[in-house]
């Protein structure tokens, strides 16, 4: 495989579906996943893995909950800014405007994580998705 720069805009432009990830590159046993968000997720925990997000574009939500029974919380992400959520700490992403973010996680990580409430139709439950 060829390594060649890049373009994320072009990247964006090259898909439509929202909580859908693209993988656009990998570093070492990681991902580099963007996605398209719009709406809200569904609660979730990645047991293995912390999971990074940048926001490129609009604003992202993020509810959390730590552990069982822990009090619930929401951090909002600002374009351009980074966030990383614990192993095992459930959260729900959302964009009530619409968001594009970056992602870093483990090659394999599902995007609905090990435990999650039940999946509705919006959310691809997969492993990302090839360019
Ligand atoms: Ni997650």
């Amino acid at each position: 495989m060829r390594n060649e720069p890049i373009d994320l805009a072009t990247a964006f432009g090259a898909f439509d579906q929202l909580w859908s990830p693209r993988i656009v590159t990998r570093v070492n046993d990681y991902d580099v996943r963007i996605a398209k968000v719009a709406g809200e997720h569904v609660w979730h925990a990645h047991d293995d893995t912390d999971e990074f997000f940048l926001v490129l574009d609009g604003e992202l939500r993020i509810a959390l909950r730590d552990g069982e029974g822990g009090a619930e919380r929401e951090v909002l992400l600002r374009k351009g800014s980074v966030y990383v959520v614990p192993r095992g700490v459930r959260h729900r992403p959302s964009a009530p405007d619409g968001a594009s973010i970056l992602m870093f996680e483990p090659t394999g990580t599902s995007s609905v994580g090990d435990r999650h409430d039940p999946v509705p139709e919006h959310v691809d439950a997969t492993t990302g998705h090839a360019l």
